[in-house]
């Protein structure tokens, strides 16, 4: 056996026992008459004592190592005289008798610890490295932790989990594919799943009744903190449901791994929202409940005053900020360029303090009569000491720049507090959606989702006021996954085709094999599809998904350590038929 025992495992149960360690030298410190060497492994840190006076040999070898050679020692484990409490083997050291250096190493391009000085780009160059320091690695470990319990719930509850294939084509979800060019069919391509949306269709057509797969989706689109181009879902399909029944399901899902993961229980049912509430109240699909400070519609209220950002403004929306009537007028310039931030674009911020005595203080008091700034101040329910920060312009821009705002104050007044988790589900998303560039509608979801039931009779008169059949369940403004239940009757189908656009033929062309399948005797269904990377990086306490997948893309999509995307040889494109160049 190479090893007796790991770098974690030892205390002073052991004491006086040889062992024999593996690992990784994180630092060594050479104290004339003894050396001391941190050994690491994946499961902790063992010190290694080497004594001048009773090994001369092997404490001199033992001053020579440098960071990152890679060591078998064996000795006695003896009680530590400076203890370090702070880690499980701290009361013991390993008294070296044989020392054998199983590997060198050159000096590290950045220091593996708990904190590192590598920046973003070389810790991504030599990710290999990052992944020995001990917060990086707990979160991979953690990831695998939350995959085996998902496996484990959704077996328990009769799931199967059936692999789709990589190589497909087209699907659906909205944003560019990832394509492979084929060579034993010059000029034809496969693309890569978005996500196995219509595969997974085809297992209720085949009778799985209950699919999941913890799978690889594949979107080109622009990366932020919780998107990769490469990521994976936990996606899920169930027949002979209706949306009470996905929704019980898959909240049993995840209040389970809110209890095994983070020890948290959520006896009552998750919050449910509509979309519209969603808009109205906080501007976004995806909001933080973690605290209030609901929008409050002042339009009918302030305008026809003679301030004109007001008077030309199709929407004016305030929220309160208990207590930061103190604010300074530094503070308020900052929320002021905070908003006018071109990825935000509001035009400007207008407050109104509530003083401590009563009366309500405005950056546009002349236009407002005191009575009329102290009803602001009711209809928004602020009290005295609290702070009313307003915005307004066309209705959809200002509900989403007054969603950011919200989100800054909620920081800034410490209310999104981290180990605090608030889950919802958001529901009644609208069907379709109009684009105005390309004048026509867009499935909001995918055109596979099914309008509500209510609503089908509008689909051909009014499509843009039918609900979907849909949900997303959002935990502290993160979309963690989204849904529907499905359209399993190929007229509806259709209908929804007609809606999108597509000719017969272009629906044919695309999505004939799901078409097909529809004839066949397809069960009503539906699903959801979680984002895993989100839901790991969450527990872990991240907003970014990348410290939680073991190799992933920068933020332009490159994977440094492996120098790709790059050019492939004038052979492999000769076999694959393809000529390149740049238009
Ligand atoms: P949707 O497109 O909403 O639905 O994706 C489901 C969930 O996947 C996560 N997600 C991502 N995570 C990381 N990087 C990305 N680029 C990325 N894109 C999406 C999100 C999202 O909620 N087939 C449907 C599901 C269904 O209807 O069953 C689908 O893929 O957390």
């Amino acid at each position: 056996m190479y090893r007796t025992h790991t770098c974690g495992e030892l205390n002073m149960s052991y004491a006086g026992k040889e062992v024999t360690l593996c690992g990784w030298v994180q630092k060594s410190r050479d104290l004339g008459g003894m050396t001391f060497v941190d050994l690491r492994d994946r499961y902790g840190i063992t010190q290694l004592v080497f004594n001048m006076e009773t090994n001369k040999e092997l404490c001199e070898q033992a001053r020579k190592l440098g960071r990152e050679f890679v060591l078998r020692a064996t000795g006695i484990v003896t009680e530590r005289s400076n203890k370090n409490l702070k880690i499980p083997t701290g009361e013991i050291e390993i008294d070296v008798t044989l020392l054998e250096i199983l590997n060198r190493s050159e000096l590290p391009p950045f220091t593996i610890e708990e904190e590192t000085d590598g920046g973003d780009e070389l810790r991504m160059k030599y990710r290999y490295l990052d992944l020995r320091r001990t917060p990086v690695k707990n979160n991979i470990i953690l990831r695998h932790r939350v995959a085996q319990e998902v496996r484990k719930y959704m077996d328990s509850i009769d799931f199967v989990e059936v692999e789709t294939p990589v190589l497909i084509k087209s699907t659906p979800e909205g944003a560019r594919d990832f394509v492979v060019p084929s060579r034993m069919q010059p000029g034809t391509f496969y693309a890569l799943p978005q996500s196995p949306q219509t595969l997974k269709q085809l297992l209720m057509i085949a009778g799985f009744d209950r699919y999941f797969q913890i799978v690889k989706c594949f979107r080109d689109e622009d990366l932020r903190a919780d998107r990769q181009p490469e990521f994976t879902q936990i996606d899920c399909e169930m027949s002979f449901v209706k949306r009470e029944d996905v929704l019980s399901t898959f909240e049993g899902l995840a209040k389970q791994l809110f209890r095994s993961v983070k020890n948290i229980e959520f006896s009552e049912p998750f919050r449910r929202l509509s979309y519209s509430e969603a808009i109205t109240y906080y501007g976004t699909d995806k909001p933080d409940l973690r605290f209030g400070m609901k929008f409050c519609d002042l339009t009918a209220i302030v305008k026809g005053h003679g301030f004109s950002i007001f008077d030309s403004a199709e929407y004016i929306g305030g929220i309160c900020a208990e207590g930061c009537a103190e604010y300074t007028r530094k503070q308020l310039d900052e929320l002021t360029e905070f908003v006018r931030r071109p990825q935000i674009g509001a035009s400007g911020l207008i407050y109104a303090r509530v003083n401590a005595d009563g009366p309500v203080k405005s950056s546009v008091d002349k236009f407002y009569s005191p009575e009329e700034l102290k009803k602001w101040s009711e209809i928004i329910n602020a009290k005295p000491g609290d702070l009313i920060l307003i915005l307004a312009g066309v209705r959809k821009n200002t509900l989403s720049a007054l969603s950011e705002l919200r989100l800054e104050m909620g920081a800034r007044m410490g209310l999104r507090k981290s180990g605090v988790f608030v889950p919802m589900w958001v529901v009644d998303f609208p069907l379709v959606e109009w684009d105005e560039e390309e004048k026509r509608f867009f499935a909001m979801h995918h055109p596979f989702t099914s309008p509500v039931p209510d609503d089908l009779w509008l689909m051909e008169t009014d499509p843009g006021k039918v609900r979907a059949d849909a949900y997303d369940l959002v935990i502290n403004g993160v979309e963690i996954g989204g849904g529907s239940i499905r359209i399993h009757d190929a007229s509806v189908q259709k209908l929804m085709f007609k809606v999108l656009g597509f000719t017969n033929e272009e629906a044919e062309e695309q999505f004939g094999f799901l078409l097909n399948a529809f004839k066949y005797g397809a069960p009503p269904h539906g699903g959801i599809a979680f984002g895993f990377d989100r839901w790991v990086a969450m527990f872990g306490g991240q907003d970014s998904i990348r410290d939680f997948i073991a190799f992933p893309k920068n933020n332009s999509g490159r994977d440094v350590m492996l120098d790709t995307p790059s050019q492939i040889s004038e052979k492999q494109l000769k076999e694959l038929q393809i000529i390149t160049r740049k238009i």
